[in-house]
């Protein structure tokens, strides 16, 4: 019997509708389209950091088997050197345009052959000598080229007098946190098949935004987006990582326009570590005053980012500091140093996640030295319209998640002093942390048809890399359109079907959703026309409303309890509990798989993520699922994740975000789990072995 409460579709648990195809293998990845004379590149790339190619000596490689030619920046095609994104010429997309390397990984040239072996020898053939030049990968917060950051996502906070308030404190916690650079690390790796025809050039591509890769590969080609055609209909795991145009649909476009014909590029996984793009690591100071009732005073939240001179880029690490508490004041000072450094992209709740890891590990911290529970705590400190803003909420559904995740969690018979567990020779310590994520919408296009025999076909250029976007956007186009799900047909992940947000900043489905609402309420307009088919093609762009109104985010409440071995140090996650507040969920099923995936993702930074670097080369030395350790089934407990009933008022159908909500939280959650197990505070991730003991 199903508990279903709303009417139509939207409220529905439904299974993806492409998993058949999936686990049947008829889904077709980048990689795995069948192309006629398709010839395939091998990437090579830079073993240093910083320097520049003194030759590539392409002699051997050309005479063996197979090879149709290498390109390197003597002979590639000319790239637009002003093309690139949100923030301007983006360095890291000119790929072979000159013999400076700014990195390590960096791509320095494209072996392309009959067959990948063959490309793979001839890559592997290829004799290049660098001068090598002096890199510079001593990342701090106290770096001498440390600068502002950007504030093209919001201004800073600067509200009332910190010190002021600091030293009217009763406690202050002042204290140094740290996240690792860290690696998406996407099941699929990053691939092309990439062919020209007629001036236009074609590609089956791993990304989250068809629209905009199309958009970025024309600039650099300098050629009209209507020319560039990309399809990502299968896309095996994204988290940021494929959010831009990579080197693979770069590389792919150049060498196919090179050698005549269809190439294709697919990224190894050392590739994939070294070449396409990571998280940033981030050094973190919080300074927190409060007084002996627990009122929080002043925040003052200063991170340093990692980021490569190529392109600019914002880890947001601050937004949760200006959302979270109530505080007399409130500053936050986001920097940005630039270092010999692959360059950063969005991963897996940007900013929120190692920010909040900072600030929700402060927080458990002056609830310690003030002896209040940390979940009393953030209960007495919950702000009635936007600390930093003064603009009143959307909704804020925090403190749902806080009161029903500790109820299921069992959170009040907790003793809240450290290491008062024990079972055996393990201890154990329960912990909990909150988060708050930014939602809204971007402008999307979205058409739909009534076709002559009574279905409708819904097209809006979307992106499914592995959520459900395709099952869930086909119940929300049910209901638009008043009819059952069986009568619609929907089509995605291809730039033809017109300009449309990508897969990403937890902005995906609100945005489509907007687009297919409105273009199904423009289609029953004209339903009373008889002719068939007809069709209603809507623009959002001039709908949406940016004028800052009111605080809209989606928010988290995470529960942990670990195990620790106090004489190995390793810790282990034994429970794991999330309560969200996402506005109104379309598929209860796939939102839980969101959200699940995203606290395990959030339990792996914890405890296994890591890029290391030989501070010789500057080269990644993990860059493998050997090395980059991420969490297995065996570290992943039964992890309980649910929603609380929530309606945004934004948003015409209730909905609000999903996906990076389920990261962010969970590494300060388990971090004050570890505290409470052994009474040492853990700042630094992951929390290895050696930290612990
Ligand atoms: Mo998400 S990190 O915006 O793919």
């Amino acid at each position: 019997m199903s508990t279903n409460l709303d009417p139509g579709a939207v409220g529905a648990p439904r299974p993806r509708i492409e998993g058949p195809l999936k686990v049947t293998g008829v889904a077709r990845y980048a990689a795995d389209v069948p192309m006629p004379d398709l010839a395939h590149g091998w990437l090579v790339t830079a073993p240093i950091s910083r320097g520049r190619i003194r030759d590539i000596d392409a002699s051997t490689a050309l005479g063996m088997p197979g090879v149709l030619g290498v390109l390197d920046h003597r002979n590639a095609p000319r790239l637009n050197p002003r093309a690139g994104n949100y923030f301007g010429p983006d360095g890291s997309m000119q790929l072979l345009q000159d013999d400076v390397i700014p990195y390590a990984g960096r791509p320095v040239a494209l072996a392309v052959a009959e067959t990948p072996e063959q490309a793979r020898a001839a890559a592997a053939a290829l004799r290049v000598t660098y001068d090598v030049e002096p890199h510079d990968l001593d990342f701090s917060l106290e770096h001498p080229a440390a600068r502002p950051a950007s504030t093209a996502f919001g201004p800073e906070a600067d509200t009332g007098d910190v010190d002021a308030e600091l030293s009217a404190s009763a406690v202050v916690v002042d204290e140094r946190y740290r996240t690792p650079e860290e690696s998406h690390s996407a099941l699929e790796p990053h691939a092309a098949t990439v062919w020209w025809d007629g001036g236009q050039v074609y590609a089956v591509d791993a990304n989250q935004g068809a629209f905009s890769v199309a958009e970025v590969l024309a600039a650099l080609w300098s050629i009209d987006r209507e020319r560039v055609h990309i399809r990502a209909e299968h896309v095996g795991g994204g988290f940021g990582g494929k959010g831009a145009c990579g080197p693979q649909v770069i590389l792919g476009s150049m060498a196919s326009a090179r050698f005549g014909r269809p190439v294709r590029v697919v990224l190894t996984r050392a590739q994939v570590f070294e070449a396409t793009a990571s998280r940033p690591p981030t050094d973190q100071l919080v300074r927190i005053g409060a007084d002996a009732d627990g009122r929080l005073r002043a925040i003052h939240h200063r991170p340093a980012y990692a980021l490569s001179p190529l392109a600019e880029y914002i880890e947001w690490c601050t937004e949760q500091a200006k959302i979270l508490y109530s505080a007399s004041a409130i500053r936050t000072q986001l920097t940005a140093v630039p270092l010999d450094i692959l360059p950063p992209a969005s991963m897996r709740g940007p900013g929120a996640t190692p920010g909040s890891f900072a600030l929700e590990s402060a927080i458990d911290e002056v609830a310690e030295r003030l002896d209040i529970d940390p979940l009393e705590l953030r209960l007495r400190n919950q702000p009635t319209v936007g600390p930093v803003s003064g603009l009143p909420f959307s909704s804020r559904r925090l403190v749902s998640c806080l009161r029903e995740g500790a109820r299921r969690f069992g959170w009040a018979t907790r003793d809240r002093r450290p290491r008062g567990r024990r079972e055996g020779p393990l201890l154990i310590g329960t912990g909990m942390a909150t988060t708050s994520f930014g939602a809204g919408v971007f402008p999307s296009t979205a058409s739909i048809t009534a076709e002559a025999d009574g279905t409708f076909t819904v097209s809006v250029g979307a992106s499914d890399i592995g959520t459900g976007a395709r099952t869930v956007l086909t119940a929300v186009a049910a209901d638009a359109l008043g009819v059952g799900t069986e009568l619609v047909r929907i089509r995605i992940g291809d730039s033809d079907l017109g300009m449309a947000w990508g897969a990403g900043g937890s902005r995906g489905t609100t945005s489509w959703s907007f687009a297919i609402t409105e273009a199904a309420r423009k289609l029953r307009e004209n339903l009373g026309d008889p002719a068939r088919p007809v069709t209603a093609t809507v623009d959002t762009t001039t709908m949406i409303d940016y004028r800052p109104g009111r605080e809209r985010q989606t928010y988290s409440a995470v529960f942990a309890e670990v195990t620790v071995d106090p004489s190995t140090g390793e810790v282990r996650v034994r429970r794991l509990l999330g309560m969200f507040a996402v506005g109104r969920v379309i598929n209860p099923l796939l939102a839980r798989s969101q959200v699940i995936g995203g606290m395990i993702m959030g339990l792996s930074m914890a405890l296994h993520e890591e890029n290391v670097r030989d501070p010789r080369t500057g080269r990644q030395t993990n860059g493998d699922f050997a090395g980059y350790h991420v969490a297995a089934h065996a570290d992943v407990p039964d992890v309980e994740a649910d929603f609380v009933p929530d309606y945004e008022p934004q948003d015409p159908s209730g909905f609000n975000g999903l996906g990076e909500i389920g990261t962010a939280g969970t590494a300060a959650a388990i971090a004050n789990a570890v505290w409470h197990a052994t009474g040492t505070r853990q700042r630094i991730l992951p929390i290895r072995l050696d930290r612990v003991l």
